[in-house]
This record gives C-alpha cells, sequence and structure tokens, in this order.
C-alpha cells in the first residue's frame, strides 16, 4: 500500500487550528488537523470550476472585467475563472493561510495548471473580508463601499459558516453580505460553494436584496456528492 505523505503544515491565523497538505498518489489533500475534516481534495474538484463557470456565465465575452476569488485552495476555481473571462479581465485571489500560497508555487500548483504564474492574476495574502471592509468615515456619513467588482466566487469554508477559521461566521452575516453586495457592480454575481443548501442562508442573501439561485452541483465528473451554489445577483 502506498502511504499518505505529509507535505506541509500551517498554522490558521487568529488560533483557526493547524491545515496540513498530504499526498496519496497522484491525489492531494488539503485538511484541517483532528477531526475536523477536509477543506479540498484534487481527485474532487467538479464543482469548485462550476463556482466560476456559473458565477462569470453573466460576463463571458465581456472586456475588462474584475473578478474576487475567496480561498486559493489548490487554485482550480481560480483556473476556471481565468478561463471563464476575456483575456483583458482582472482576477483577484485572497487567501487567508500564507503557507497555501507558497504551496501553489510548488508541485502541488501542476493540479489546476499553474493559475498563479497567470499575469492577469492579483493575489491578496490575508483575509477575504477585509476586502469588504468599508474604511471608516466622518460621522454622519453614510457608509459605502465603491463597486469594484463583477463577481465575488466564495469557497473559503465548507458551506456558509465558519469552517476554516470560526473568524469566517462574520462573512455570511447580513452586514457582511451588505458590504460584498456594495462592492459589486449592477448585474455582479455573488457566488458561494457549499456543500449543502441551507434555505436560511437563502433567505438571508434575499433580504440583503440579492436575487438568488441555486444550482446543485455534483463532486466528481457528473457523480459523486450533490453540492450547492447559491448565485446571488445585485
Ligand atoms: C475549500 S478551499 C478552496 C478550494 C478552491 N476553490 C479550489 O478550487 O481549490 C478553501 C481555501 O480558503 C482559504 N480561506 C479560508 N478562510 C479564508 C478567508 N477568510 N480569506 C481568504 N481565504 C480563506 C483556505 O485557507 C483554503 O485555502
Amino acid at each position: 500500500m502506498i502511504p499518505r505523505i505529509l507535505l506541509g503544515t500551517a498554522s490558521i491565523p487568529n488560533n483557526g487550528g493547524e491545515l496540513r497538505l498530504t499526498q496519496h498518489e497522484d491525489d492531494f489533500s488539503i485538511h484541517l488537523k483532528g477531526v475536523r475534516g477536509e477543506l479540498m481534495n484534487s481527485r474532487k474538484h467538479c464543482s469548485e470550476l462550476a463556482l466560476a463557470e456559473l458565477g462569470c456565465a453573466h460576463i463571458q465575452g465581456v472586456e475588462k472585467t474584475r473578478v474576487l476569488v475567496g480561498g486559493l485552495g489548490m487554485g482550480f476555481t481560480l483556473a476556471a475563472t481565468l478561463k471563464a473571462t476575456a483575456i483583458s479581465s482582472q482576477v483577484v485571489v485572497a487567501e487567508l493561510v500564507p503557507e497555501v500560497i507558497e504551496w501553489n508555487k510548488g508541485p502541488l500548483g501542476e493540479c489546476a495548471g499553474r493559475p498563479l504564474d497567470d499575469t492577469r492574476v492579483q493575489v491578496h495574502p490575508g483575509d477575504v473580508a477585509e476586502l469588504f471592509k468599508v474604511k471608516s468615515v466622518k460621522p454622519g456619513q453614510v457608509k459605502t463601499k465603491q463597486a469594484t467588482y463583477d463577481a465575488v466566487l466564495l469557497d473559503v469554508d465548507n458551506g456558509p459558516e465558519g469552517f476554516t477559521s470560526a473568524d469566517n461566521n462574520n462573512l455570511y452575516s447580513i452586514e457582511s453580505l451588505q458590504a460584498i453586495r456594495q462592492t459589486l457592480h449592477p448585474g455582479g454575481v455573488l457566488a458561494i460553494w457549499s456543500a449543502w443548501h441551507d434555505p436560511k442562508f437563502t433567505r438571508q442573501l434575499k433580504k440583503t436584496g440579492f436575487k438568488v439561485e441555486i444550482k446543485t452541483v455534483r463532486a466528481h465528473k457528473g457523480k459523486g456528492s450533490r453540492h450547492t451554489i447559491y448565485l446571488a445577483t445585485k
């Protein structure tokens, strides 16, 4: 039997625990140490591709778009975003764990065809939530964030609740969804990957003012687990 090899470990910022990168034959896995489970496996990545394909369908063939990808992982969503958008487009990828960025510069990067090497990619090393924060304003002024993105694609947890880090819970709150909505151009799409469908979260997106569609996609070439993509349009 070929053993699983530990390739690297990383501390998740803010006491989020330990992230581990392992390899078994040709498959890579990024998982949380202990019983908390797997974040990403290179063998099953069809729904991660679908996140980008569905989330960028409205900007197919449109020049000079700007897309934010939250969570680099193994780079599948990033690579699919580059494929789904025009050559004049820009893609920002935010990744909380610095080692994940380093791992993608090594052999792990081969999984998705080394999307970090694409000159259209700009890496934000840090929490994706930082990109939605409104800078402090004078008292009495209304806080608004400038519309910057045509699509925001989020796959940082296993669903709309903190998994990688407890801090991520805030990302799915009404306040945060409102801030994300402000960063989108009119007609822009927020797409969120989830291992399950939570009707309460759909209602939360609608309450924020989004038009919501739910798509179900399979994990692996039309087979395997059913995953949910929330498509929320401004
Ligand atoms: C499930 S993986 C993403 C998989 C990715 N879609 C792919 O195609 O490989 C989640 C990634 O999000 C990162 N992450 C978790 N919380 C984050 C946050 N708040 N901001 C940015 N990245 C985050 C994790 O470190 C991990 O690399």
